[in-house]
């Protein structure tokens, strides 16, 4: 198993980490733009090995020739956002970096499955479909897991309960529009719908769907990066173990959810193929018309893209 983390900046170089201390490949390269720090991270993060008693390969480089043959690809590459920015505000700088960045991995890896991390996440997920030229199951974008594990987290400190024991859900894109759904969440088994009222089942919506600028707003200089590369890992992980889990994550849809040509985080079965099923479930009419608005502000940005 070899995987190819481009951009080796807060979200890469943590990914890379992330996947060498568990041990998710015998190989991970690490790529960048910037002269020595994809080598510079990825000899400290290798340099950790002998101390955690993992035992993976990990290179930097500027080119894409080591990447040769990986089995998946993470691209983080981009500019973050400060504070003030929208990700669609990222959109035409990012769109231009992702587009390069698949063109030359997908030469040096025709058969990888792609996972897309770099925001807006939706239309750059769009821009590695269509660049890649990659069937739809081999095209990912992370959205859902963060976004439903800052859900996790928020309804967790709420309730003063183990996040062990939450599960939640999160449609949608991943932006202003995103759609919670508190109906599927629940606590041990119990929709959180029981157990808290409509004011705070609507903070913690809220709060969820401003998760990634709370974030920007304390750090001022770039926004977050340890949970999306928790969530962007766990992808990998279900993929390179074909554990099978279903996880909310972007995916092309073509009919779905009533959805056509465009990206919107979805339940799906992750395996070693990548989407091996994306899973429909019924949503009452209110969810339907927040996911449909969701799905619509996505299709925007898209035909605002120039590729
Ligand atoms: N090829 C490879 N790497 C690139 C390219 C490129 N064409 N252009 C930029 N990069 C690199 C930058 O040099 C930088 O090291 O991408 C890295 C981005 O790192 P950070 O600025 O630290 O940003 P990060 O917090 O990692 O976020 C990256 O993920 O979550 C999203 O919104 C976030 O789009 C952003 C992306």
């Amino acid at each position: 198993m070899k995987i190819t983390v481009i951009g080796a900046g807060n979200v890469g170089a943590t990914t890379a980490q992330r996947l060498v201390d568990k041990q998710l490949a015998n190989e991970i390269v690490l790529v960048d733009v910037l002269d020595g720090i994809p080598q510079g991270k990825a000899l400290d993060i290798y340099e950790s090995t002998p101390v955690e008693k993992t035992d993976v390969k990990v290179v930097g480089t500027n080119t894409y020739d080591a990447t040769a043959a990986s089995d998946i690809i993470v691209i983080t590459a981009g500019i973050a956002r400060k504070p003030g920015m929208s990700r669609d505000d990222l959109m035409n700088t990012n769109s231009g970096i992702v587009k390069s960045c698949t063109e030359a991995s997908v030469a040096q890896s025709p058969n990888a499955i792609l996972i897309v991390v770099s925001n807006p996440l939706d239309v750059m997920s769009y821009v590695a479909l269509k660049v890649s030229k990659f069937e739809r199951h081999r095209v990912i974008g992370m959205a859902g897991v963060l976004d439903t594990a800052r859900f996790r987290s928020f309804i967790a400190m709420e309730l003063n309960v183990s996040v062990e024991d939450v599960s939640a859900f999160v449609l949608g894109g991943h932006g202003d529009s995103m759609v919670p759904l508190p109906r599927y969440s629940t606590v041990a088994g119990i929709p959180i719908t029981e157990l808290l009222d409509k004011a705070a089942l609507e903070r913690l919506v809220k709060r969820t769907r401003d998760g990634g600028i709370e974030i920007v707003n304390f750090l001022k200089t770039g926004s977050a990066y340890y949970a999306p590369s928790s969530s962007a890992v766990a992808m990998v992980e279900s993929i390179v173990k074909d554990k099978k889990r279903i996880l909310p994550c972007a995916a092309y849809l073509q009919g779905e959810y009533g959805l056509q040509d465009t990206f919107a985080g979805v339940p799906v079965k992750l395996g070693r193929k990548g989407i091996e099923e994306i899973m429909q479930i019924k949503l009452n009419p209110d969810e339907q018309a927040a996911l449909n608005k969701s799905a619509e502000d996505v299709k925007q940005s898209i035909g605002k893209l120039k590729l």
